[in-house]
Parts: structure tokens; sequence; C-alpha cells
């Protein structure tokens, strides 16, 4: 079999993001971060404590790349020249094909000047690519940045004029098995351009690496913790490879994707039929990935309505602000705009139970309304 140099094994893309952060980024850099986005990235973020989150605005066609543009300005200038050696002094989380929790994919167009900015400004661009194999079409899949960069600039290629910076690619993928196998066999890859690749072969986080040059000098330290077995759960990954050239994970993707296809269809048909007046889904009917993204009207508390639909109707679902960075204030990504959202996903029940539990939604949501104008006339009644 073929070994590619681009790729190293990881255990599932949450562990590919702590090393995206450990071996690539200023343990004092800054994430931008699409907002609203993954809430365990968020999770993730949050125990690299000497990190900025930073929120840019997040449209239907992905991030706004002229916010990214002034943010990420802004951000470099604030931190100036500083470095422990880091190759980036931030990096943009974007999960740009079938977005967690929006369903957006992220146009070409926004995709190219994304690339473009990275490389001007000098940060990584981590892609948590795990849903762009589950497109249910028609047509054929949205590219993965990191194939979008390849076709945009050689690697390594110059500037332009003799003398002018190296661009280097900077957009790595992170990929998992658990969406299109299980989430428990824990297997996923980073696909990484060649001088990060390499660099992650043999990298140890900085404590460990200290204590290694005390006890042992540079011969250990070159043997990074990825060298140690050859890489991480080497086990379970020949397993998967042998499926894979067996020919058996194709089949079960064909099965998963005539599966999920089937309960988006159910899931957005029963929406459609009973939304109440001012909800809508945006975007409308994802053609792939695992989520539907409700907009209900502004003045809605979504977390009120979870709790409303799950104490009611036994149906639960995600409020918007479980995946909000932003904090509410003048400037930049607005928090509010999530508050009235709700993620739903399709990943766990069949369609039968996924069009019953829709409808079930809708009638909580309408409940809800009528429910909250009442509590509105009632207490404006009151102050005249
Ligand atoms: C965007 C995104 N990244 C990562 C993951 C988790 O991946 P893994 O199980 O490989 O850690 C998920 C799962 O919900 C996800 O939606």
């Amino acid at each position: 079999m073929d070994c590619r140099d681009d790729l190293i094994l990881t255990c599932g893309a949450t562990h590919g993001l702590q090393l995206i952060l450990n071996s690539f980024v200023e343990p004092d850099g800054v994430i931008l971060v699409e907002e609203v986005t993954y809430m365990i990235a968020i999770a993730v973020f949050r125990e690299f404590t000497g990190m900025r989150v930073v929120p840019v605005p997040f449209s239907d066609t992905g991030v706004v790349a002229s916010e990214l543009e002034r943010v990420a300005r802004e951000e470099k200038a604030r931190r100036g020249d500083r470095s422990t050696g880091k190759p980036f002094w931030g990096v943009f989380y974007s999960i740009p094909v079938y977005h967690n929790p929006t369903g957006v994919c992220t146009s070409p167009e926004v995709g190219v000047e994304v690339v473009r900015v990275a490389q001007s400004l000098g940060f990584l661009v981590a892609c948590d690519d795990v849903y762009n194999l589950l497109h249910y079409g028609p047509g054929i899949a949205p590219r993965r940045l990191a194939s979008l960069e390849r076709s945009l600039t050689p690697a390594g290629a110059g500037a332009g004029a003799a003398g002018a910076a190296t661009l280097k690619h900077v957009v790595v993928s992170n990929g998992s098995f658990s969406k299109i196998l299980a989430p428990g066999v824990r297997v996923g890859w980073l696909e990484a351009p060649a001088h990060l690749a390499h660099q992650l072969r043999t990298s140890v986080p900085a404590l460990l690496h200290e204590l290694m040059v005390q006890l042992n000098g540079v011969l250990l330290v070159r043997r990074g913790i990825l060298r140690s077995g050859g890489g991480v759960n080497s086990y379970v990954a020949g397993v998967i490879c042998s499926a894979l050239q067996l020919g058996l994970l194709d089949r079960h993707l064909d099965l998963l994707l005539t599966t999920l296809s089937g309960r988006m269809r159910a899931l957005c048909d029963a929406l459609e039929a009973a939304l109440p007046a001012g909800c809508s889904v945006h975007p409308a009917r994802p053609r792939g990935g695992y989520f539907v993204w409700l907009r209900l009207p502004a003045r809605v508390d979504a977390q009120a309505l979870c709790r409303y639909a799950r104490d009611t109707r036994r149906v639960s679902a995600f409020p918007g602000s479980m995946f909000s960075t932003a904090t509410p204030g003048p400037g930049g990504a607005d928090a509010d705009a999530s508050r009235h959202c709700v993620r739903l996903a399709i990943a766990f029940h069949d369609e039968r139970r996924l069009a019953a539990a829709a409808a079930d939604l809708c009638a909580a949501i309408d409940e809800f309304i009528r429910r909250e104008g009442k509590h509105e006339s009632k207490s404006s009644s009151s102050l005249t």
C-alpha cells in the first residue's frame, strides 16, 4: 500500500484538533472561529487557556471573508511579533462542508478568499472535514479547502517577484471515521502540507520536550509522541485499512448515504408541513451532513423553547446559543443571532421517528409562541 507523507493517524477529529493546537499554534495565540461553531470544539479551545477565542461572522456561504481579514489583521497587530517558535500566531477553525450546527457549505469563492487571507496574514486554517463524504446529492460534493488550496498554489510556490515571501500551504484537513464508520473506533487522520506533517511526526508537547531534553538529550526528542509505535491506534487503523482494501467501507458508505438522505428528507418534509409562520429552515433542505438549522422569530428565546419542547413533548434539540462564542455588545460577531435558532440532528432516529418528532416540535413551537405572546400582552397591559 502507498504511504502518503501528508497523512497522520489520529484518535479522531477531536484528538486531531488538539494536536493541531498543541503543535502548530503559539500557546498565547488566537483561535478565530465561525460564529456559530461545533460546541465540543469550543470546549477544546477553552482548555488552551493562553489562547484567545475570537468569533467571526458567518453567513449562508461560509465565514464573511472581509470580516475574517479585518479581525485577523487586528488580532495579529495586537499580538505583535512574540514567538516561541510555533509556526503560526493564530488559527482559523472552520467546518467548510456541511457545517455543524448550521449545515452550511462554504462556497468556492469564499473558500478561495479564506485561503488567500490566511496565506497573506500567516495564520493556519484547520478544517474539520468530518461530513464531506456525507453528500446526498444531486451533483458532486462541495470541495474541501485543502483541495481548493492545492489547486490555487503549488506547495512552496513563490509569491511572484524573486525574493518575495514564499507562500506555504496553510490548510490542514481534519478527518475522522466517526461519521462514516463508527465513533467508537476512535480513528481519524490529519491531511497536512508536507512541512507541517513532518513537524507533527517529530513533535512532542512542550513539557515532555523539556523533560526529554533533561533526561535523554536530542535522540529521544526527535522521536515524537506520534513516532512511538508508528502512530496512534495502529491496531484499529489496520482493521479499517483492511475494510477499505476489501471495499467494505464503500458499501457501508453507500448504505449510510441512502439511510441518511432518507432521514434528511423525512425531517425537512415534516418541518415544511408544520412549521409555524415566521419560522424557517436555513439553509433549506441541506444536501448532506447531519444538521438542520431552524430559525425562529427573533423574539423567541430558543433555550426556553427547547426546555418547553422537552418538558411538554419529550422532543430534544439544541438551542443555538450552545454553539456561540460571541459576547453581546457592539462590533464583531452578533451573539444575538443564534439565540433564536435551534439545531436538529438526523443521526440517531429513523425516518418515522424523525417525522413524528418534527411534528411534535412544531406543535411545541406554536404553543410556546402563543404563550409568550399572551405573557407579553399581559405584562404590557399591567404596565399601563
Ligand atoms: C465538526 C465536528 N468535528 C468533530 C467531531 C467529532 O469527531 P471525532 O469523533 O472524530 O472526535 C464532530 C462530531 O459531532 C463534529 O461535528
